[in-house]
């Protein structure tokens, strides 16, 4: 049997139930997730292919998982589409993109190779490699490696250089990889080809300066209003003021794409996450025209799902992308609310002191409260919640920031479990939107201009919402449970 077919067999004779999961967040049929690879729309459907070891709950040999959804939200799932099988896969199949061709669905991922050097010591060599399939198979190219450790320039490393992101301009395709210099600082190497087969070096698309973080993983890159994103996840991040806390952090590079030098001229760097659970995020570009984004919905350095519970990883919800006057807003997937069940609203509602208000609970949630007006110095908002557990944001206006609070969610293991956020747009008014999927929570500040992703492995049968304030706040709200059948399934 082969190394692929045994990933799909354990996957279909191990697939845990629907009810132990969340309903609308892509997991992992089995075992680890970690990045969305391969997002991208093949034959009118979406696919998105992951980061994936089925074997166990934790990080192992890199194969990748498959899913297909039709509009974002419900997914199904297919067998596994690579396994690490070949000499110059053999230590893992890593992060990489799609492409939709005539030739079918071409993937390009890091092939990783370890050997051992005659003194002993262990070498990596990381290379981008081809494989092509109808939508559920995909073959491997002859030619693998595509792109080899040795088509870069002196200097830059051929152990870090990875999560190749594919695109197409005009009759051209264009590769950028993770990379680092000499240095070791992290940059992105671009590289482009007639056929997807023969790739040359091109230039340094952008480097960090020595300011963000050191190797950088995961590189998209695209127009988006009239300026180019190029987004990284740079390993080794340090902190900057409320800024960039992940350690491994999401960001986004804003700025004009010089074509004569292949340059990002950057005008701006962004966090594109201030949560604990955000990483390497990958985008496409939907028929319609819209940007869309999905995350990883965790942290490297922070496993914290209860013991016994044999998936681990989940995706964000898919985001879409808006540049507005210089801010880049994330949105929910619009369809998500083709799913939106039991409305429940309230418009200038009084809250003081602590309340629960009726309607407003459940763990499947699509909740917005706005706050315009009253007197207060704080206000809380509490969820999953019941005598013993609760998760929540606290704003305070004087400061302008929303703090997150995991503390007493049920949390198993002794990680970062508060957070706090500036708010950008500072203001009399604050719009939240909560996406909850029984182990996460997505927040979307005052229309996504910023955004705060954590997880949570609270017991489901905690599913209140709980409000409170010190003083007086006004609020509209506006709750629909979230359900994939027709049936709010908390
Ligand atoms: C990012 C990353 C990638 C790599 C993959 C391995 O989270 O480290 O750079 O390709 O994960 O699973």
């Amino acid at each position: 049997m082969t190394d692929l077919a045994r990933a799909a067999n354990y996957q279909e004779e191990n697939r845990i139930g629907r009810s132990e999961k969340p309903v609308f967040h892509v997991t992992p049929p089995v075992g680890w997730l970690n990045d969305p690879n391969g997002f991208s729309i093949f034959q009118g459907k979406i696919h998105l292919f992951y980061q994936y070891h089925p074997f166990s709950d934790a990080w192992g040999p890199m194969h990748w998982g498959h899913c297909v959804s039709e509009d974002f939200v419900k997914w199904e799932e297919l067998p596994p589409a690579l396994a690490p099988d070949a000499d110059y896969d053999a230590a893992g199949c890593f992060s990489g993109s799609a492409i939709e061709t005539e030739d079918g669905h071409v993937l390009i991922y890091t092939g990783v190779m370890e050997r051992e050097r005659e003194d002993g010591t262990k070498e990596v060599v990381q290379q981008q490699c081809l494989a092509v399939g109808d939508g559920v198979r995909y073959e491997k190219a002859n030619g693998n490696p595509i792109v080899s450790a040795r088509q870069l320039p002196d200097g830059f490393s051929t152990e870090d250089f990875r999560d190749p992101k594919v695109w197409r301009e005009g009759e051209m395709y264009y590769l950028a990889a993770g990379n680092m210099d000499e240095m070791q600082n992290g940059q992105v190497v671009l590289f482009a080809s007639e056929d997807l087969r023969k790739w040359r070096y091109i230039s340094v698309l952008a480097d960090n300066q020595g300011k963000y973080g050191r190797m950088w993983e995961c590189p998209d890159f695209f127009p988006l209003g009239q300026e180019h994103v190029l987004i990284v996840s740079p390993q080794d991040m340090q902190a900057d003021g409320r800024e960039f806390h992940n350690g491994n952090q999401a960001i986004a590079l804003i700025g004009e794409y010089d074509r004569q030098n292949f340059r990002l001229r950057e005008e701006q760097v962004i966090s594109l996450d201030y949560g604990t659970d955000f990483y390497a995020p990958q985008t496409l570009e939907a028929e319609d025209g819209r940007r869309m984004m999905v995350a990883w919905m965790q942290s490297w350095d922070m496993d914290i799902k209860p013991a016994g519970q044999k998936w681990n990883g989940m995706m964000t919800i898919p985001r879409e992308l808006e540049l507005r006057d210089h801010v880049l807003y994330q949105h929910p997937a619009r369809e998500l609310e083709a799913y939106r069940t039991e409305p429940v609203s309230y418009a200038d509602r009084k809250i003081s002191g602590e309340c629960q208000i009726p309607g407003i609970r459940g763990r499947v949630l699509d909740l917005t409260i706005e706050l315009h007006g009253g007197d207060y110095r704080e206000f809380i908002l509490s969820f999953a919640a019941n005598e013993k557990y609760h998760t929540c944001f606290r704003y305070v206006p004087a400061a302008q920031t929303i703090e997150f609070d995991r503390t007493f969610s049920g949390m198993v293991r002794d990680v970062v479990c508060q957070r706090s956020m500036k708010i950008k747009k500072a203001g009399e008014n604050l719009k939240l939107r909560l996406i909850l999927d029984r182990f996460s929570v997505e927040l979307f500040v005052n229309d996504g201009e910023q955004t705060f992703t954590s997880t949570f492995y609270t017991p489901l049968d905690a599913q209140d919402i709980v409000f409170g304030c010190d003083g007086t706040a006004t609020v509209n709200i506006e709750k629909y449970a979230i359900s994939l059948d027709g049936n709010s399934i908390g």
